[in-house]
């Protein structure tokens, strides 16, 4: 098969949700309609235990068995689908934030009876800020949620997106129906399937056919007004809109029944985008070009902590990568070649011999890749959009072992390049800060700095509202943030100068003290800043 037919027949995508929508069950259920699982259940180990309090063993199973479920890769009608797995809890939601860097497209997974909710609403905002095509997916129709109507409208509102049902709910809850495909004439009826995956189907001419009125009696009537509501607030669905990231169809089902997931999943083929064209410090690089190149955009270490092994995920972007041919790392301009590059199929792993665009490979990593490192045939390029965003909680890292500080740096330096948190060192002092998206991070620090590394550490409360990366070239005003702030100065990994404001108030004091100096509430991992009208 051809490069663009490798490229056309590939779907890297990823689902999200707030924690407990049902990202779990629907991966599930996509599974078994491709048959790369046989039974439901398989999937529910790959959840980190949604109990406020960690529980240390459970999260090293999740990390054994999250990588090896990292992407899940599956034919389906003739095409190769990779769905990136995202952690299910908040507080890795930086994982989520760089897995959707390097998918085409989302579902996202909404729960009828909460609605939208606080991660759906952050999650959304990163898909806009790359237009990301999203499609919705409202579940557990099974149970007395939401309005339809009134969802619809939340979604609009909170996530800043035009929708267009593409199937409409004939009841809910108790009374819930089956759902009607408003481009297809065809109505679902409902029945929970846990397992299996056929569903039954009535399809119509039109919606005034009389077989409705007969089936459902004043239900049939009743969705007629609902349809026309719909036809007539909603635009028709356009695939260019969605695949510009400015409309998202909406599905409604209930991923537990297995129900309107085959509607939701060959919709899902028939209209994502395959991969697309992607930015890079040399302009736009197209899937088809000749020339291999990729990013990474996770890395996981320790597995086995004998063995000290690291596996950077690489997302190919254009051209094919091959199995021991040697590509350039462009930031440490070194020649690579790799033996045994990885693919993941359902829960396997296996060496593969090559690789096309849409494909995330594994690669055996020694400690020589960051998350945001390019690799190419030659050429000197990086891809742009891998955030590192503001983390949310700080804490003072304190050594409790004096004589284990080179393990407890070694330590902090792989545990960060995983990208599992941020480390800012006092710019004059030794000061030196670890900052999060959610508590648990901490504690799975601590845990696998004593482990793996045999350091001990604590941290201690800071007051910290958010990290800010300065962007200055006016001499005063930095001499005024040295002079007055030196306390607040910090650098990150990379040696860039962040402030570390108290409170948000402290910070806006410092702006219009600073009027002319930018700070970035995130910049690239490879320290290309992005959208400057993220500032906080
Ligand atoms: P997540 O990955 O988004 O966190 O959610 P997950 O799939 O684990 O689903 C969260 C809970 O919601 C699970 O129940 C799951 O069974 C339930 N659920 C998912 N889809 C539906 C649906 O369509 N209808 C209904 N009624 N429930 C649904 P749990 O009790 O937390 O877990 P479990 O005991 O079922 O494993």
């Amino acid at each position: 098969m051809s490069v663009i037919s490798e490229i056309k027949r590939r779907k890297t995508f990823a689902i999200i949700s707030h924690p407990d929508a049902g990202k779990t069950t629907l991966t599930e259920k996509l599974l078994l309609y491709s048959g790369a699982i046989q039974i439901a259940g398989a999937v529910k180990s790959n959840k980190i235990k949604k109990s406020a309090t960690s529980d240390f063993l459970e999260i090293e199973k999740q990390r054994g068995i999250s990588v090896a479920t990292s992407v899940l890769s599956f034919d389906y009608n003739n095409h190769k689908i990779n769905l990136l797995d995202t952690p299910g809890h908040k507080d890795f939601a930086e994982d989520t934030y760089r897995t959707l860097t390097a998918v085409d497209s989302v579902i996202l997974v909404v729960d009828s009876v909460k609605g939208v909710e606080e991660q759906t609403e952050k999650l959304m905002q990163v898909c806009r800020m790359r237009n990301t095509p999203v499609i919705i997916f409202i579940n557990k129709l099974d149970r007395e949620g939401k309005d339809p109507v009134e969802l619809l409208d939340e979604l609009e509102s909170k996530l800043s997106i035009r929708v267009r049902p593409l199937t409409y709910p004939m009841g809910k809850g108790i009374q819930f129906k089956g759902v009607y495909n408003i481009y297809k004439n065809k109505f679902t009826f409902f029945k929970s399937n846990k397992t299996k995956v056929e569903e039954d189907t009535i399809v119509f001419e039109d919606i005034n056919d009389t077989r409705l009125d007969e089936t459902f009696g004043t239900d049939a009537q009743k969705l007629r007004q609902d349809i026309e509501l719909i036809d007539g607030v909603y635009e028709n669905f356009s695939v260019d809109e969605y695949l510009n990231g400015n409309l998202a169809p909406v599905f409604f089902g209930s991923a537990l029944n297995n129900f309107g997931v085959q509607e939701l999943l060959n919709t899902f083929v028939e209209i994502s985008p395959s991969p697309v064209e992607r930015e890079t410090t040399d302009g736009m690089i197209q899937p088809h070009n000749h020339d291999f190149s990729g990013f990474v955009f996770k890395i996981h270490s320790n597995l086995d902590p004998k063995h000290r092994d690291r596996i950077a995920f690489l997302r190919v972007c254009s051209g094919r990568f091959e199995r021991n041919k040697f590509y350039h790392h462009v930031r440490l301009n070194r020649q690579l070649k790799f033996t045994n590059p990885a693919s993941f199929m359902a829960q396997s792993k296996e060496v593969i011999d090559e690789a096309f665009p849409g494909d995330v490979i594994g690669l055996y990593d020694s400690g020589i890749f960051n998350i945001g490192d390019t690799l190419t045939e030659g050429k000197s390029f990086m891809f742009k959009g891998i955030p590192r965003f503001s983390p949310e909680v700080f804490r003072v890292v304190r050594n409790t072992d004096p004589f284990k500080s080179k393990q407890m740096e070694k330590g902090i330096k792989f545990l960060t390049d995983e990208g599992l948190a941020q480390l800012f060192t006092q710019n004059l002092g030794n000061k030196k800060v670890v900052g999060v998206v959610g508590e648990l991070q901490f504690d799975v620090m601590k845990y696998r700095l004593l482990n793996e590394y045999g350091a001990s550490v604590e941290f201690v409360n800071m007051n910290a509202y958010k990290a800010f990366w300065i962007q200055n070239n006016i001499k005063t005003e930095l001499d005024y943030l040295h002079s007055m702030y030196s306390n607040n100065l910090y650098l990150d990994k990379n040696n860039n100068l962040v402030f570390i404001a108290e409170t948000e108030y402290s910070f806006q004091r410092v702006r219009e003290k600073c009027p002319n100096t930018i700070f970035l509430s995130s910049i690239e991992h490879n320290d290309q800043t992005i959208e400057l009208e993220n500032v906080a």
